[in-house]
């Protein structure tokens, strides 16, 4: 009888990042803009960030973190049958930047579509490929998150240029047979969420049905850092109570790297403890859908993320859209 009680979960066989060779950092950008070292690290923790090379898309940062993930995860890109790309900067309006991954991979099998919820994008695409996985439709994903936000900036708007960077980091979820406890690897719960009536707050002033053109990001810094702390602890609390965790019971809490103080306030809002923090922002600024997987291959690869402990992610962004997984690693 013990088949009863049997769930299928989406565990984690490995992660993967990419960045591109080009690194900018905040005494490069006073050069640019009316702005100071000083400014960017009290205000955001950004230190850095790197930057796509000319002819450089948004597929082949993706297509590079995706190998990086299947070396990690030990598998064939042909073991792979459902590939997600969350991106905001698309290398086409179509066909989707996750069938040029697919190409790439050389994988002829199976799905591949892309997410759009911006910062959000990585846990969207978790909680959607989680969906796949435990239904039984399909067995091993790739979940990608890829951006080239230098493309969409406005390098003349000091508000928002120095915030945001290039990158792409992806992960490999496996289903596989689970007894459904808590103590058990995979995805463990994932909570999504938004609210359009936020769109003016942060969004892109261009697109294929409004103006013809890509467009520049524009934000209302302030407007959504108000926001930014209430909507991912709200969704953190949903995956607690989902759970029957709390904070404390937490090994790693790897939030979307927008801004150091919206990390720490989260954090200090939730009682997490600050050295449970994997924080990237200082490196590699917001690079939105980008950034969870990036902070997640980094402390993979330094040896503090380890199987069987207890991961946070979340994020917030552009929509407005917000979201958390809890993952047993
Ligand atoms: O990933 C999606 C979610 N996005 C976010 O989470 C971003 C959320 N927002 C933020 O991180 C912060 O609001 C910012 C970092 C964007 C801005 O920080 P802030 O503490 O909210 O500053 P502010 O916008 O209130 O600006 C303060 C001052 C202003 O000058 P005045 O009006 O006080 O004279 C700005 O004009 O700083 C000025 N300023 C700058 N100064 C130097 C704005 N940008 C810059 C700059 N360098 N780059």
């Amino acid at each position: 009888m013990a088949h009863a009680t049997e769930t299928l979960r989406s565990v984690v066989l490995g992660v993967g990042s990419y960045l591109p060779q080009r690194c900018l950092s905040n005494a490069d950008l006073e050069k640019m803009v009316d702005t100071t070292d000083e400014w960017i690290l009290k205000r955001t923790g950004i230190r850095q960030r790197y930057i796509a090379a000319e002819g450089e898309m948004t597929s082949m940062l993706a297509t590079k973190a995706a190998e990086d993930a299947l070396k990690a995860a030990n598998i064939s890109a042909q073991d792979i049958d459902l590939i997600i790309v969350a991106t905001a900067t698309p290398d086409y309006t179509f066909p989707s930047t996750a069938t040029q991954v697919q190409a790439a991979l050389g994988i002829t099998h199976g799905v591949a579509f892309d997410v759009a919820a911006v910062c959000s994008g990585f846990v969207f695409g978790v909680a959607t490929a989680d969906k796949f996985l435990t239904s039984g439709s399909h067995k091993r994903a790739l979940v990608i998150g890829a951006e080239t936000f230098s493309r969409i900036l406005d390098w003349n708007d000091r508000t928002t240029c120095v915030l945001f960077g290039d990158g792409a980091g992806a992960m490999v979820l496996e289903a596989r047979k689970s007894e459904g406890s808590v103590a058990d690897r995979g995805v463990l719960t994932t909570h999504l969420r938004s609210d359009g009536r936020h769109r003016e707050k942060l969004y892109v002033d261009g697109g294929p049905s409004t103006t013809g053109k890509a467009g520049h990001l524009r934000m209302m810094g302030k407007e959504v850092f108000r926001h930014a702390v209430g909507m991912v602890t709200d969704v953190m609390t949903d995956a607690f109570a989902a759970t029957g965790t709390t904070a404390a019971d937490l090994d790693w809490f790897v939030p979307h790297q927008a801004n150091e103080r919206i990390i720490d306030a989260s954090a200090d809002k939730l009682g997490i403890d600050m050295a449970k923090i994997v924080k990237t922002v200082s490196l590699h600024g917001n690079t939105s859908a980008a950034s969870i997987p990036l902070a997640l291959a980094t402390a993979v690869k330094d040896g503090r993320i380890k199987p069987g402990q207890l991961v946070m992610i979340e994020a917030m962004g552009g929509g407005f859209t917000w979201g958390s997984a809890l993952i047993r690693w």
